[in-house]
């Protein structure tokens, strides 16, 4: 899919991959740009300063972990701009922690990781479907495929993530739905500052070299230029897959000497 001409609705928009993303679709001459997030001060801020440059920048107050506040995003959109072309769910949070971690902290990580992307396919699907195409921008995390040191709930939930892309691309792709999973390693952004400050950096900084939001957003439009479902912005991720893969046993036993050291 080109940029040019589409109408696009980002989520989690006010900071890091989805400001990056935002500003990017907006240089490359998208019809429009609909920036949503949890912290409306944020994207208001980040609409004016798009704004100055490019006309068809909204802004919404959007919590995906609420079925009804995206439901809202998407029917305003399409009132405004005739269809959405490309819809990124983006938001995410890192909730560190393991077993013993309590239940509504699993659950917050659940509703934000997971049924965001649940609940901004049901609203975007039944208008894409119908039109015979569309495509969802699903961002995961290195840590669906791989894992997450010292952040059972992230790990958990980015899995169930990469699982939900995975299945609409299975279900959809033959009736014209294109879905791609962005599975970054790290990159510099407010959630791996505050999860290095927090002391859950091991969870997140293991990833190899940190790379910045801008250049993931590149790298995120020459893959949907190409249509590809699984976009890796680090290459070490791909190599570490196929390790795990190739030899389950054998990765998992790295991963308990990696995970030890991390905690000496
Ligand atoms: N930064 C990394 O290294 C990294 C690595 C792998 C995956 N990711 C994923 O990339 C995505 C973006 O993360 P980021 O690093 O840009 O983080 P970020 O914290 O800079 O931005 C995330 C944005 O999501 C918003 N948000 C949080 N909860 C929300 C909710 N309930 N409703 C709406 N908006 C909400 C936040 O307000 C924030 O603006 C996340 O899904 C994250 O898990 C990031």
């Amino acid at each position: 899919m080109e940029i040019k001409g589409k109408v696009i609705v980002v989520t989690g928009a006010a900071n890091g991959i989805g400001a990056a993303l935002a500003k990017r679709f907006s240089m490359l001459n998208a019809k429009a740009v609909v920036i949503c997030d949890i912290d409306e001060k944020g994207v208001e801020s980040l609409a004016q300063n798009i704004g100055k440059t490019f006309n068809n920048i909204r802004f919404m107050k959007c919590d995906v972990a609420n079925r009804l506040d995206l439901e809202v995003v998407v029917s305003s959109t399409i009132k405004e701009f005739g269809q959405i072309d490309l819809f990124c769910s983006n938001a995410g949070i890192i909730v560190s922690g393991d077993q013993s971690t309590p239940t509504s902290e699993w659950q917050r990580a659940w509703d934000v990781n997971v049924m965001a992307h649940v609940n901004a396919a049901n609203a975007v699907l039944p208008d894409m479907l119908e039109r015979g195409e569309g495509y969802l921008l699903n961002t995961c995390s290195a840590a669906g495929m791989l894992t997450s040191v010292g952040a059972a709930p992230y790990a958990v939930t980015k899995h169930g993530a990469l699982a939900f892309a995975e299945w609409l691309s299975i279900t959809y792709g033959l009736q014209g739905i294109k879905v791609s999973a962005l599975c970054p390693q790290v990159v510099r952004t407010k959630m791996i500052e505050d999860a290095i400050e927090t002391g859950a950096g091991s969870a997140v900084t293991s990833g190899g070299v940190m790379l910045e939001s801008e250049d993931v957003a590149m790298q995120v439009v020459e893959a949907l230029a190409k249509e590809q479902f699984l976009i890796l912005t680090h290459e070490e991720t791909q190599k570490f897959a196929e390790r795990k893969v190739a030899d389950i046993d054998k990765w998992i036993l790295g991963m308990q000497k990696y995970a030890a050291n991390q905690a000496t």
